[in-house]
């Protein structure tokens, strides 16, 4: 491959070049301090908020093209001058060797560069708020070198936006000092409002940035004009250029961090440091945390406890199937991914940063596959995110995780989140008494959980049009709808087929409490809907997208553009909104009409021209975000949608071409990162059909995943037991499962002798026959055998989930 490759165990991508056709990066994260490394040791650093407790800057037009500024080590020999970078930026000299290897929850740098031979390992530790830089210099050659180390990082304190905006200004309140050896700065100037608005805040920020080394420096810098002097960039800063730091610092400029080490090696030798930089309330913390980690012993520890955190997050779900690109997505990457979205949302990027956003629909999807791997955490998220809707079913659209400030902004599918997330906590945990838990609404006041459904229910259902559909309000999950219902009458197709799932899993939830008669009232609505979608957003050959104010329908075979939107066919095999017959039809029309070599395009043809009545859809350039891009997170619900129907090979034909991997196969037209999902590729008409963009922070993380396992595998937890009904390419032998579900551990292997897509022959649960899909939860903290042959069905009965996920109308 020609600019790497997977580890052989899967758990490591190794970067065998440094110039990758886009910064590929890592986030290392103790779930309160975050780092995004690149392969070049690029990236910066927050804490809690990527917005107001920013600790590195990120420079907008520099992030993506020149991945600067970094985390950067310069090296320089101090007979000859010469100096350069071992993870080649920013100085960018020709290495001897090069190899960055990304893997959870680390980052390691090699490279030679005329007999020296250097090794940086960037990691954050689980229990601190820091980033340790473990730096390993060995001399391969066979003289002394005498050489000088510049550990440099380049500040952003607190409020990013407003550094951005008002940089002059806002470096008239930095403040650096030394003490201890350690540089500290912070900011007496900080407000927690986008771009600084609302005037002067009269208040400093209450934490301090520090950076130090293992090392005795023989020299530092705060202020950039001393370190990179003038007219110079991070390629050639004078300090490193003439090998001696200025000493400066102080306040009221622009501060970095810079480190000057100067030491000899001998022939065969190894110098080892570990640079140190963080965020403390107070100094002696700081002084605490440079004893705690300023030895190599130390900093080697807290990486293996990291690693430890890894190893046993990443082994409660384990699969073996017979392809091996599947296996390392699920055991590793993509669930690693979703782990990265369930704890930052849409926070903060290469290609989406500065905002200090916790989104409130991404963030109940994000959650979704953290359930079978770290129940607990997904139940304080679960809480969490509950006490951000409104007494009257509504919910917060998004907020700042800081000062719990967000907007309400009317999204019509928000409060199905809330249903969707609750309802997925209680299948996984079967917790039923849940419902009963008192959680306090946003604005005051607290119900149980079981009204905090009820009501997201009833307000979905209050907001319908006349004919019975949803309007689309703000915008629904697309957020480029934004202009098509502003005046309250356009309706929303997708939200539509959404309730209709809901209250099909929310009716389900209240007859396994015996709640009957609310279970009635609620499928009596669901009926209701269902009829009122067939009949009005048929369209033929697929269902419309939905209406617009002035009562003109969108994705219908009239448009000339956005004739045909792939949500409004795939949401309506998962609601079961569609009787079988449209449910083949419209899903046959995603694949005649949408499906391209990367997957199904969000919709067709892209929007050419702006146009006022749809919104910023029609405005992104064509073929890229939501106009007509293969959207990631939407190719899931296809997948979703075909193994419903049982069309095993079509869904991994979808799954195929989707996957990070396979893309990952052809790096010069896909460009990122070859180990993640990006929220979109680059649809058929834009020029760059085929790239993709806006990598990590995607909702495709938890979908793909949970997709794979629990549609393509087909296990997945229900309210009276865990289901087995996988749907898999009918080429597949069969495949093995490990499981952890409700304190129980399920290994469950699976053979396919027939070659089938979907269908259970047999099923033997701790060596007894078992005439049913659904198998108890045991929740004795054993281990429990599961052996599934695939085939026809006859002696094993569906159960009623079932049934209703099956029957289509
Ligand atoms: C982005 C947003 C998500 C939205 C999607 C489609 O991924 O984070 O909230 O649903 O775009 O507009």
């Amino acid at each position: 491959m020609k600019y790497g490759h997977f580890s052989e165990d899967g758990r490591e991508y190794i970067i065998t070049r440094p110039d990758t056709p886009r910064p590929w990066i890592n986030y290392l994260s103790n779930e309160k301090f975050c780092a995004l490394c690149s392969q070049t040791g690029g990236g910066h650093s927050f804490y809690q908020s990527s917005g107001y407790d920013r600790i590195t800057i990120e420079y907008p037009a520099l992030i993506v093209l020149k991945d600067r500024p970094g985390r950067y080590v310069y090296l320089r020999d101090a007979e000859t001058g010469n100096y350069w970078s071992p993870g080649w930026q920013p100085v960018r000299k020709d290495l001897d060797s090069f190899e960055c290897r990304h893997g959870m929850g680390y980052t390691t740098i090699k490279s030679a560069y005329q007999g020296i031979e250097t090794e940086i390992t960037y990691y954050v530790p689980r229990r601190d708020d820091l980033e340790l830089w473990m730096v390993k210099i060995k001399n391969a050659g066979d003289k002394p070198r005498k050489l000088q180390a510049f550990p440099y990082a380049k500040w952003s304190l607190a409020n990013y936006a407003y550094n951005m905006v008002e940089n002059s200004f806002a470096n008239l309140f930095n403040e650096s000092a030394v003490e201890d050896d350690i540089i500290f700065v912070s900011t007496r100037f900080w407000n927690v409002t986008q771009g600084g608005g609302g005037g002067n805040p009269n208040a400093r920020w209450d934490k301090w940035a520090f950076f130090t080394a293992s090392f005795k420096p023989d020299g530092f810098d705060c202020f950039d004009e001393e370190f990179v002097g003038m007219y110079r960039g991070w390629g050639d800063p004078i300090a490193v250029v003439e090998g001696k730091c200025r000493n400066s610092c102080g306040g009221g400029k622009d501060i970095c961090g810079a480190l000057q080490y100067d030491f000899t090696i001998e022939p065969g030798q190894e110098e080892k440091f570990v640079v140190l930089l963080g965020v403390v309330s107070k100094w002696e913390d700081a002084k605490i945390l440079k004893s705690r980690y300023d030895t190599w012993e130390e900093a080697a520890h807290g990486l293996q406890e990291n690693r430890s955190y890894w190893e046993n997050y990443i082994s409660r779900t384990m699969c073996e199937t017979s392809d091996k690109d599947f296996d390392l997505a699920i055991n590793y990457w993509n669930k690693y991914q979703a782990w990265v979205t369930s704890r930052w949302s849409r926070m903060d990027s290469y290609y989406v940063g500065g905002g200090s956003i916790i989104g409130h629909r991404d963030s109940w999807q994000d959650m979704l596959a953290i359930l079978p791997n770290d129940l607990d955490w997904a139940r304080q998220r679960v809480i969490y995110m509950l006490e951000h809707q409104y007494p009257d079913g509504s919910t917060l659209h998004n907020w700042d995780p800081i000062t719990n400030l967000g907007v309400k902004t009317g999204h019509s599918d928000d409060p199905m989140w809330v249903l969707l997330g609750t309802l997925e906590y209680l299948k996984e945990s079967g917790e039923m008494v849940f419902l009963d838990e008192n959680v306090r609404y946003y604005d005051g006041g607290s119900e149980t959980v079981k009204q905090h459904l009820l009501r997201a229910a009833d307000y979905t259902l209050a907001h319908c049009s006349e004919r019975g559909i949803p309007l689309i309000m703000a915008a629904d999950w697309n957020d480029g709808l934004d202009y098509v219902g502003r005046q309250g009458r356009g309706e929303s197709t997708m939200v539509a087929h959404h309730l209709a799932w809901m209250l099909r899993e929310l009716a389900n939830c209240l007859w396994f409490v015996g709640s009957d008669n609310l279970a009635e009232k609620y499928i009596a609505e669901r009926d209701k809907l269902i009829r009122a979608i067939n009949e009005h957003l048929w369209d033929g050959e697929w269902y419309i997208r939905g209406t617009r104010d002035d009562g003109e329908a969108f994705g219908s075979v009239r448009n000339m553009e956005g004739r045909i939107y792939l949500n409004a066919q795939t949401w309506a095999v998962l609601a079961g909104s569609a009787p079988r017959e449209r449910a083949i039809r419209c899903m046959d029309s995603v694949h005649k009409h949408l499906m391209t070599e990367y997957g199904p395009a969000l919709f067709l043809p892209a929007y050419k021209e702006p146009d006022p009545k749809m919104g910023i859809i029609s405005r992104f350039a064509p073929g890229t975000k939501e106009n007509g891009t293969i959207f990631n997170h939407p190719v899931c619900w296809a997948i979703m949608a075909e193994c419903i129907l049982g069309r095993g090979d079509k869904a991994y034909e979808i799954y195929k071409k989707a996957s990070f991997v396979s893309r990952g196969k052809d790096p010069d037209t896909y460009k990122t990162e070859p180990y993640v999902y990006a929220e979109y590729i680059h649809g058929p008409d834009s020029p760059t059909f085929g790239q993709g963009e806006f990598t990590w922070t995607t909702g495709t993380a938890a979908w793909m995943w949970k997709v794979a396992v629990e549609y393509i595998l087909g296990v997945r937890p229900e309210f009276r037991g865990l289901l087995i009904d996988p749907c898999i390419p009918h080429e597949w032998d069969g495949f093995k499962l490990r499981r952890r579900f409700r304190r129980a551990t399920y290994e469950i292997e699976v053979s396919n002798p027939e070659h089938v897509c979907q269908g259970v022959a047999e099923l033997i649960v701790d060596g007894e026959p078992w005439n049913s899909h659904l198998i108890p939860a045991f929740s004795d903290g054993k281990t429990h055998e599961v052996k599934v042959r695939m085939g026809s069905t006859e002696n094993v009965v569906p159960p009623q989930e079932l049934v209703a996920q099956k029957s289509l109308e």
